[in-house]
């Protein structure tokens, strides 16, 4: 293995309150909860190299004076061996230069805030080694966007306390804030700095320390410019024997009103943090903590296990989709290589989008969320496109009005109360705008959702785009000259008659899925509006939205057609072929199958689908931010992942198994990792964007991680392409397989039972379920009744050849509830 892969390759560090991101080079930040405003470790972004700032360790020959860094950053000298190990939680980084070999397992524990390196010296040289260690972090003076932009002040006020070799970083601690970071080591501890310069020594970089160059720390004591940690530990090893050093970063907090030790004295209070030094600098403790993050994860994964004759669905589906879920769960998109970490709070229509690939992980985090979600909707029903994690209120900064936004809710909490079966979370009160004695239950809001579209139809009777649909880059109502002005908050002009194509299926969805919850809610009067308002924007898709070979994608403030062969430049769209299909809309009638047909024939390529052809060549200000960008490139024809799974799902619910998995495989990141010099970001995790056809780069990914693209290709490739799915009178199994499948087989833990499915099918052919055997008794269609808690059932399908297409959407109609 060799550490310079195309970019950084990155991991999470923690899953609660501590969270990192660590590189294959040990690079990456550290922070609290909030990537913002409790930055523990200080991250330039953008850097030459990449990812130059992180957890740095040197290690110094101290007979020869060599020196390197284990993981190649920050020195970047030669190394005889090399291996990084992302796993669940925690990373491992090996290495050895000259017989000595170095290996360091980075971990937050479960329950801290903390995280440790636990690094392992081993000599395998003939003769004793004598070596120096140095372990380093930059500290952040906590808001990371205030740390890079204002030195006036922060090159002043930065504070530090060094107690029994402990660094602590107290910067502001004197004044308002009541939290503080740490340093620490198992030692022998032999040096420190915590002034970055003395370390670093004038005119160097990290790759190059003074300190460590010369094998001893200066004891700087850091007076504002940049405060540092730096522990200095001498290791001396016979040949062939180890050691065990742990270096550990720590926040922690004290009540307000007793933050100094003793009080008055303006000494941190540490007698929290002592007790925590002395259980987590034992090198054990390391061990411990990585087997109950093991565990942990076991568990959560063991909800859902498959077996496929796919290498790469079956490593995606079991581990790295469902863990990547995990992280754009508790991330939104705020903390990654292409995220800053400063600027975006937690989208409403991302965060209920990222629900859809967790809820079965933990559902009970799912409901807290969608509470919270729920409680920023306004009155109107309508939506902020975001709202910050800490306070919980919408926020206006990313403007809002993105006409889409409040339907997701409603695919969130069908997702919810089918996976779980409980509905009382319907009950629940739930404020409008944070705004206590507003509450309704979460019901209304959902009805206020519906009601939000259809009370701003267009001239078509299409639903109005607003903003933005969920292409945050189709602005229709913008207009926007001025240079670096941004499209999601400028000032947008009113009258126009701008109509999402977009949004019409989405609503056909959501109000589909709506009709289902209150059926099981007993109101039935409100399922029929529900279905009725459904069929009619339906309709309406169908009248005005069908160009002829595909759906349109739009019309414009001058109610000219946007995805129409009659367009010049962005002819075709793949969000409406998607989303209808995923409406319902088309599925009798043929329009479905012959927008798929357009799909494959102008938007497929060997990299995915992308989102429109042609790309635009030049800026339209009727169109707005989408082309702005250079032809090929995020949402002006790149293939969006996002929406790639949207067509997976689409060709399942025509039959075709094969379309599905093809498309499936085109963008999952496993399957794309001998392609690594091409794609370039990690092969174990979905990004946002691979470059479409009409960039110098086809093929290449950005932003990966945080992206919507992760809960969709694990919804459509384990519901709809292998079929199991939850439903709200149990768990669907109706798989829509490739044909030269023999079939798979599952494990589902679905309202605290366990299904053993064993799906078989005849190789080469199409072929579908249209009955069960649970526990050895036949069940007519594909429904798997739920099971009590507890139990194991075993499911058999065996699946029978089609001829052609099933009728799509068999066995999808809510079924009544008895009496
Ligand atoms: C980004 C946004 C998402 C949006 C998509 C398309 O992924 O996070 O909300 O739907 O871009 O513009
Ligand atoms: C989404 C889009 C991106 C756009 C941004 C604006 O992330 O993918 O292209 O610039 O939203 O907030």
């Amino acid at each position: 293995m060799r550490p310079d892969t195309p970019l950084p390759w990155i991991n999470y560090l923690g899953s609660e309150e501590f969270f990192g991101i660590v590189s294959n080079t040990a690079a990456g930040y550290s922070f609290f909860r909030d990537a913002r405003l409790r930055r523990l470790t200080r991250y330039r972004y953008n850097n030459a190299p990449l990812d130059l700032g992180g957890r740095y360790l040197y290690v110094r020959d101290d007979e020869t004076g060599d020196y390197w860094s284990p993981s190649s950053q920050p020195t970047r000298g030669a190394l005889d061996e090399y291996r990084c190990r992302h796993g669940l939680g925690y990373t491992v980084i090996g290495s050895q230069r000259d017989r000595i070999e170095v290996e360091t397992l980075y971990l937050v524990p479960l329950g801290q805030t903390l995280e440790l390196w636990r690094t392992r010296v081993v000599n395998q040289r003939p003769e004793p080694a004598r070596l120096s260690l140095f372990g380093a972090v930059e500290f952040c003076l906590w808001d990371a966007a205030d740390d890079a932009t204002n030195f006036q002040r922060n090159l002043s006020v930065g504070e530090v306390e060094i107690e029994d070799g402990v660094v602590f970083h107290t910067s502001e601690y004197r004044e308002r804030r009541n939290h503080f970071a740490y340093f620490a080591c198992s030692g022998p501890v032999v040096g420190f700095d915590t002034q970055r310069e003395a370390f670093l020594g004038p005119y160097r970089g990290w790759d190059r320390p003074v300190a460590v160059e010369e094998g001893r720390c200066r004891g700087s004591v850091a007076h504002g410019w940049a405060p540092c940690g730096v522990q200095h530990v001498r290791v001396e090893l016979d040949p062939c024997e180890s050691r065990e050093v742990v270096f550990l970063l720590g926040y922690a907090e004290n009540p307000p009103e007793a933050k100094f030790d003793p009080p008055g004295s303006g000494r941190v209070d540490k007698r929290r943090v002592r007790p925590v030094l002395e259980r987590y600098l034992e090198p054990r403790s390391a061990e411990i903590a990585l087997d109950e993050l093991r565990t942990r994860w076991g568990e959560l994964l063991a909800a859902l296990q498959v077996r496929t004759p796919s290498v790469h669905a079956d490593r995606m589906v079991n581990v790295w989709n469902q863990y990547q879920c995990m992280v754009t769960f508790n991330l939104s998109r705020s903390a990654s290589l292409f995220e800053s970490g400063v600027g975006r709070g937690m989208g409403f229509r991302d965060s209920n989008q990222d629900l859809l690939g967790f809820v079965h992980l933990v559902p009970e985090r799912a409901r807290a969320r969608i509470l919270d979600l729920a409680a920023t909707q306004l009155p109107s029903g309508g939506a902020y496109h975001q709202y910050q994690p800490l306070t919980k209120r919408g926020n206006d900064a990313i403007g809002s009005g993105f006409n889409d936004d409040p339907l997701w809710l409603i695919l969130a909490v069908a997702a919810y109360a089918k996976e779980t079966g409980d509905l009382s979370i319907l009950q629940e009160p739930v404020p409008y705008d944070g705004r206590p004695g507003t509450e309704t239950p979460l019901y209304e809001h959902l009805r206020r959702a519906l009601g939000y579209t259809l009370d701003r139809l267009g001239p078509h009777g299409l639903p109005l785009i607003g903003r933005a649909d969920w292409n945050d880059c189709l602005n229709l109502n913008c207009f926007s000259e001025t240079p670096g002005e941004s499209f999601q908050t400028a000032a947008n002009r009113e009258g126009g008659a701008a109509e999402s194509i977009f949004i019409g299926g989405l609503f056909a969805l959501a109000a589909r899925e709506l009709a289902g919850i209150a059926r099981r809610l007993g109101d039935p009067e409100q399922a029929e509006l529900a279905e009725a308002a459904g069929r009619r924007i339906a309709d309406a898709v169908r009248r005005h939205g069908w160009d002829g070979e595909w759906f349109r994608r739009a019309y414009d403030y001058d109610g000219a057609p946007v995805g129409a062969a009659e367009n010049e430049e962005g002819r075709i769209y793949v969000e409406p072929q998607g989303m209808c299909v995923l409406g319902g809309i088309g599925l009798d009638d043929g329009l479905a199958a012959r927008a798929l047909a357009s799909v494959r024939t102008h938007l497929a390529t060997p990299h995915g689908i992308v989102l429109l052809q042609p790309a635009y060549s030049r800026y339209r200000v009727e169109l707005g931010e989408i082309s702005s960008y250079p032809p090929g490139y995020k949402e002006n024809g790149g293939v969006f992942c996002h929406t790639n799974p949207w067509i997976m799902i689409a060709e399942s619910l025509l039959g075709d198994g094969d379309a599905a998995f093809d498309y499936y495989l085109r963008i999952n990141p496993s399957a794309r990792e001998d392609l690594s010099d091409v794609h370039r970001c990690e092969p174990y995790v979905y990004a946002q964007m691979i470059a479409g056809k009409d960039a110098p780069t086809h093929g290449e990914a950005k932003n990966s991680w945080l992206t919507g693209a992760a809960a969709w290709n694990l919804v459509a490739v384990t519901q709809w392409i292998l079929g199991i799915r939850p439903d709200f009178d149990g768990l669907r199994v109706d798989p829509c397989l490739p044909a030269e499948w023999d079939g798979f087989a599952a494990e589902r833990r679905f309202r605290g039972a366990l299904y053993r499915i064993l799906v078989r099918k005849p190789p080469g052919a199409r072929a579908r379920a249209s009955c069960l055997l649970v526990d050895g008794e036949r069940v007519e269609g594909t429904l798997v009744p739920p099971a009590p808690a507890g139990s194991t059932v075993d499911v058999v399908a065996e699946l029978v050849p089609v001829e052609s297409e099933l009728p799509a959407g068999t066995g999808e109609q809510p079924v009544p509830l008895p009496g």
